[in-house]
């Protein structure tokens, strides 16, 4: 990456037009600051470069010196220093910038060159625009049309490739389509580090193919897709499924892990067709992982909660929050007192819990045997709220679940939860969560917790056993039925991450907003929503239902998020001072842009400060 402090800039020359920049920036890059496109098919940002395409030819000269005395020679009539102009163009994706480099793009030399190149490579491509799959976002349909001759004077016979080759589970190759840019191939190599594609035979016969034996089926094998410039490797799930321009994008993040990989949903008229990765140089460059990108299909689950329940029979979402505030308040008539607030309940003081306490009116004394169970999973927002409810309930304990997997050291961390640094931050929890609640289980059998709600969770999974729900009263807020959901007293139906807006915190202390592409069910409410009727009919008073309402008490409340707001926070995201939580055991090991650091801030590895 060029160093871009300002010693390092160096001027080029573009189209006549003078720019610094920093030195090494590849050309095709630097054209772009300035608003002229280079047309290019093999270059792609993030990948070694192959100059293999040979699209990007431009005219390149280098500042004149006199041989003899090693002076800049001067041209009289401009006053400038000459340019030695190359007699034959040069690829600029190869071509990184040197003080004085000069570079011409527009001349009828370069025309001629691009309109011969897109001659070459139509020559074995079909002409099947109409019925390709890449339509709408094709480089080779768009270059052809801004840069081709627009006829052809081909008139052999087509090489005939294979079609509808099944690369691997999720990939399918058309390879009569390939124009041989070796993207793909890179990027198995370099980024996914398994270099399993590879071009066989050769000239016009070329054809794009597995090692033998092998198949393309690693966790990012959909990025060939992404960054194929043709119709040659098609998304298995998505080819034929609707025309890119019907669709509408709208950000998101994938909440598979705590990287949080940038995304973009793909959707028409409420249903989603598929998720491809964002680019964000900080966090996931222009990758993500297959895995992340079925994730839409929990959308329309035949499991999903689509009604507001109380005791299994179908209310008004009105009743149902009634009912649920009934339970949560109710007073518990036993003669054993509540426990002290265990630590990282909503009660005790923190850096942002003490200002939601002190915010609402927490009814004192009340003999609350309640537990909360948030999820890592949960917005920051709701997260904030949900320590709200649990100030205002006078919770006993408030326990969040712990994911944890094996980490691809790419962009799927060992935490499998997307926001467990929001739940600190907001003061939620204050300790490091652990995957099974063996301490909630303990307060159930021993009575100390009679009834509990659970937010997104699945209980049985973290660990309660069905005695032990037997045992409490349930008041459970989530998207989809889990096996809790069978004795559970008041279901709430919620939105997915694909229905609601909100932002996570991921591993680096970094603010990323995610925004509601598609509706939810129409039984479902959003999260936001819910949390403030509970709060509001648990008597706490009115509360935000907003995400810009709730950045408002999180900008005033919560020190790490101090002065900062909804809008504030920049597609890229924004990072926050996480240093606070240094000395906590989270479990991340490096990712693509992530070091672990030590309890003390250095880097795993590095020599401690004293
Ligand atoms: S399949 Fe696509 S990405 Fe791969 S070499 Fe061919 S054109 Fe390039
Ligand atoms: S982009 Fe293909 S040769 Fe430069």
């Amino acid at each position: 990456m060029p160093d871009p402090t300002p010693s390092n800039l160096v001027p080029v020359n573009i189209d006549g037009r003078d720019i610094a920049v920093p030195k090494g920036t590849n050309m095709i890059e630097a054209a772009a600051r300035l608003g002229i496109e280079i047309p290019h098919f093999c270059y792609h940002p993030k990948l070694s470069v192959a100059g293999n395409c040979r699209m990007c030819l431009v005219e390149m000269g280098t500042p004149a010196v006199d041989p003899a005395t090693k002076q800049p020679v001067i041209d009289p009539a401009t006053g400038r220093q000459r340019v030695n102009w190359m007699p034959k163009p040069q690829i600029a994706c190869f071509t990184n910038a040197t003080p004085g480099l000069h570079i011409r793009t527009t001349t009828p030399q370069i025309k001629e060159c691009r309109e011969g190149v897109m001659e070459f490579l139509l020559i074995n491509h079909p002409l099947d625009c109409p019925i390709c799959d890449q339509a709408g976002e094709c480089k080779l349909q768009e270059q052809a049309t801004d840069y081709g001759r627009g006829y052809s004077r081909f008139v052999e016979t087509k090489n005939v490739k294979p079609k509808r080759t099944q690369l691997g589970p999720r990939v399918t190759l058309d390879d009569e389509r390939c124009i041989l840019c070796s993207r793909c191939i890179r990027f198995s190599k370099e980024i996914a580090k398994d270099d399993v594609l590879g071009f066989v035979d050769r000239g016009s016969y070329s054809t794009l193919t597995c090692f033998p034996g092998r198949e393309l089926e690693n966790n990012y094998s959909l990025n060939t897709v992404d960054i194929c410039p043709v119709g040659a490797l098609t998304s298995t799930d998505f080819r034929f499924k609707m025309r890119v321009w019907f669709l509408k994008t709208t950000p998101s993040i994938d909440p598979e892990s705590s990287v949080g990989a940038n995304t973009e949903v793909w959707s028409r008229e409420g249903v989603i067709y598929r998720v491809t990765p964002r680019r964000n140089d900080e966090v996931n460059d222009t990758w993500m992982a297959d895995s992340g990108r079925v994730l839409y299909k929990q959308v329309t689950a035949g499991n999903r909660l689509q009604q507001p329940m109380v005791d299994g029979k179908p209310v008004a979402l009105e009743a149902a929050i009634a009912a649920a505030a009934a339970l949560l308040t109710r007073s518990e008539t036993g003669d054993r007192k509540p426990e002290n607030p265990e630590p990282g309940t909503g009660n005790s003081g923190s850096q942002a819990g003490s200002a939601a306490g002190n915010r609402k009116p927490v009814i004192e004394n009340r003999k609350s045997l309640v537990a909360v169970v948030a999820s890592g999973r949960q917005s920051v927002e709701e997260q904030f709220l949900t320590r709200c409810l649990a100030a205002v309930l006078g919770a006993v304990r408030t326990d969040l679940v712990g994911r944890v997997g094996p980490g691809d050291g790419l962009l799927i961390s060992a935490d499998r939860n997307p926001n467990l640094r929001g739940a600190l931050v907001t003061g939620l929890i204050k300790e490091y969560p652990k995957t099974q609640l063996t301490e909630l289980a303990a307060a159930i059998d021993r009575g100390a917790v009679r009834t509990v709600i659970c937010f997104g969770e699945n209980l049985a999974e973290a660990g309660l056993s069905p005695a032990q729900l037997g045992k409490v009263t349930l008041v459970e807020v989530g998207t989809h039925l889990t096996p809790a959901s069978a004795v559970t007293k008041v279901l709430l139906p919620s939105l997915t991450v694909f229905e609601k807006a909100g932002s996570f915190i991921n591993q680096q202390f970094r603010v990323q907003k995610f925004s509601a592409a598609v509706p939810g069910p129409k039984g479902a409410t959003d999260d936001l929503a819910l949390l403030a009727q509970l709060i509001e009919a648990c008597g706490g008073g009115p509360q935000p239902k907003t995400v810009e309402a709730v950045w408002t008490e999180l900008a005033t409340q919560v020190p790490a998020l101090a002065g900062l707001t909804w809008t504030a926070i920049p597609p890229v995201g924004k990072l926050i001072d996480g240093k606070a939580w240094a000395g906590l055991p989270f479990v991340e090991g490096e990712t693509l842009h992530f070091k672990p650091v030590s309890p003390v801030g250095a880097p795993l590895g590095a020599p401690a400060k004293a």
